[in-house]
């Protein structure tokens, strides 16, 4: 597909063009508080294909869908009590539940990939929430990156990666969370993080009153699970605390480099520089290195994706 994409915003009547071009089966990204996502109407399994094609993504991984509200999750998929502890304390916000299908769902076979569970979330970004009440129907929406590229955090850089091959972007500026959500899987005997998030897994657990179970990495359920992912072209060196000649130094905390994701050492502050950085040193065309980042709350999210983007491809 080559189209001209349009930039629409909050100001201009942005909310409205956009849900109506989702209603027509066209490709739209949006702000959410975690990243951009590029959305579809998640019932049109044509409108679901197009999103597959634009992000030239494998057609086994299974989409996120994006509802109004916690209510509307009701009509997609067996609720549990535990679904309803976490919407209760989560919705809106950075938080995915993957549950089991209802029969007669209405959602495209392309969305859960054939699967009988299917992803949700309700995001709290206000452009996102008055999308989609305004749509009034489920969105399917991965993060509006080409696959296994970089999440976009900007318009500007859903702009960059998918220009050409989607509808519109509505802008309405950098996302606050600036990481994916946390995915709980809510299908099995016990609630199991599927992917670490926006949502530090400590608050989960505190919410639960339990741990959280942990996949063994082998059962490739979401592609945020494939070992490289989130890969900037540049290659990636991690746990550096000086760049080699020729690199850029990613750095956290106080210290010499090229680019710090939080001078003061503040695991939010950086979630939310992440993208926005990686993007910013791929541009240099030279390889990354990346200083060390503690393993605690956000930091495990920001470690998780930062070993993806340094896995051998
Ligand atoms: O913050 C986010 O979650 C963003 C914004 C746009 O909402 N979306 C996002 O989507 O990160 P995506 O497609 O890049 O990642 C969705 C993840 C994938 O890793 C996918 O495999 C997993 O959710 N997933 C979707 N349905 C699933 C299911 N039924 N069971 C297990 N994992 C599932
Ligand atoms: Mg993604």
């Amino acid at each position: 597909m080559n189209v001209q994409t349009r930039r629409l915003t909050v100001q201009n009547n942005g909310i409205a063009e956009a849900a109506q071009l989702l209603a027509k089966g066209a490709l739209v990204s949006f702000p959410t508080e975690t990243v951009y996502g590029l959305g579809a109407d998640a019932r049109n399994g044509a409108a679901v294909a197009a999103i597959y094609q634009a992000k030239g993504r494998p057609s086994f991984n299974p989409l996120i869908v994006h509802l109004a509200s916690a209510v509307d999750a009701r009509t997609y998929v067996e609720w549990s009590d535990t679904a309803e502890i976490l919407a209760t304390a989560f919705w809106p916000g950075p938080l995915t539940l993957v549950l089991p299908l209802k029969e007669d769902h209405g959602l495209s076979s392309l969305v859960t990939a054939g699967l009988d569970t299917v992803a949700l979330r309700v995001p709290a970004h206000p452009a996102a929430q008055a999308l989609l009440a305004t749509f009034n129907g489920p969105v399917a929406a991965p993060s509006a990156n080409p696959s296994g590229r970089i999440s976009a955090t900007t318009a500007d850089h859903v702009m960059a990666g998918l220009s050409g091959r989607i509808a519109a972007v509505l802008d309405d500026g950098p996302c606050a969370v600036g990481l994916e959500s946390t995915i709980v899987g809510l299908a099995g005997e016990t609630p199991t993080l599927l992917r670490a998030g926006g949502l530090p897994q400590e608050a989960i657990e505190a919410a639960l009153g339990t741990p959280l179970a942990t996949t063994n990495g082998l059962d490739i359920t979401a592609p945020g699970q494939l070992s490289s992912h989130y890969a900037p072209a540049a290659r990636v060196r991690l746990n550096a605390t000086k760049a080699q000649p020729g690199e850029v130094l990613l750095g956290f905390g106080p210290m010499t480099c090229d680019l710090n994701l939080s001078p003061g050492a503040d695991l939010v502050e950086a979630a939310a520089n992440l993208f926005d950085h990686l993007h910013r040193l791929d541009a240099m065309a030279c390889p990354i290195a990346v200083a060390p980042i503690p393993d605690r709350g956000l930091g495990r999210a920001i470690n998780d994706r930062l070993k993806r983007a340094a896995a051998p491809r």
